[in-house]
């Protein structure tokens, strides 16, 4: 049985002093022992979430990393960086990275080989565009998307992954992805693993949904048999968070 994960994906919202007052007001409402809840958060505010969620079962996330170890690389966070504070998640090839950041299949796949050897467990994003699924490519396109994702990343490593499928036209619109769609996709994705990999490897990794998520439609979205839990943008900047994390 999968242990179901619920993220926030705070985005470039929340200055740190915000961070602390808003972690402690979902701190109570999130609790739970039956998933595991992570507050990806901006750069500049990890050290400050770590604090205030100590002592709660509130893990907090990255929302970018890049891919060496150090060096010339301005305005770029390394690997060790995060795990010298205690960042234990981080969210790779966001869609919004990909679009405004130029991220690339390439990019992204560098970007988990790295947070596999730092001991960070990546949250890698896929999602297709409403064009490419009015053109009918979408499982195609997601089944491309993670082939290049997980080049070299081994079974053992894969097994511990996440894996966000966030449909593009459903982010930030407030227009969900049926519960249809979403377990189709999800489903692919856990086949595309089990070929990449074997049976095993594709019965352990965890695979989010995410795109509009909210308090009304986390319950039927996480109780689908390949869905594992979500990644939630908006409505993790709110107390509804908290129904959320605790759909049933
Ligand atoms: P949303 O964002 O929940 O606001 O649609 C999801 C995401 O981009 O991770």
């Amino acid at each position: 049985m999968r242990r179901k994960i619920i993220a926030g994906n705070w985005k470039m919202n929340k200055t740190p002093s915000e961070t602390v007052t808003l972690i402690n007001e979902l701190k109570p409402l999130v609790a739970t022992e039956d998933a595991d809840v992570v507050f990806c958060v901006p750069a500049i505010s990890l050290t400050t979430a770590i604090e205030a969620a100590k002592g709660s079962n509130i893990n907090i996330g990255a929302e970018n990393m890049y891919f060496e170890e150090n060096g010339a690389f301005t305005g770029e966070i390394a690997p060790n960086m995060l795990t010298d504070i205690g960042v234990k998640y981080v969210i790779i090839g966001h869609s919004e990275r990909r679009e405004y950041f130029a991220e690339t299949d390439e990019t992204v796949n560098k970007k988990v080989l790295k947070a596999f050897e730092h001991g960070i467990t990546p949250i890698v994003c896929c999602g297709e565009s409403l064009a490419q699924r009015e053109q009918g490519v979408t499982i195609d396109f997601i089944r491309t998307q993670i082939k290049i994702a997980f080049v070299n990343v081994t079974a053992e490593q894969a097994k511990t992954a996440v894996i966000a499928y966030e449909p593009i036209w459903a982010i930030g619109t407030g227009k969900v992805a049926t519960t249809e769609q979403a377990q189709e996709v999800c489903a692919a994705i856990r086949v595309c693993i089990s070929e990449i990999y074997d049976e095993a490897t594709a019965a352990a990794i965890r695979i989010q949904y995410g795109g509009s998520v909210s308090a009304a439609s986390a319950a039927e979205l996480f109780s689908q048999p390949d869905i594992d839990g979500g990644l939630v943008g908006g409505a993790s900047l709110k107390p509804d968070f908290g129904k959320i994390v605790n759909y049933k």
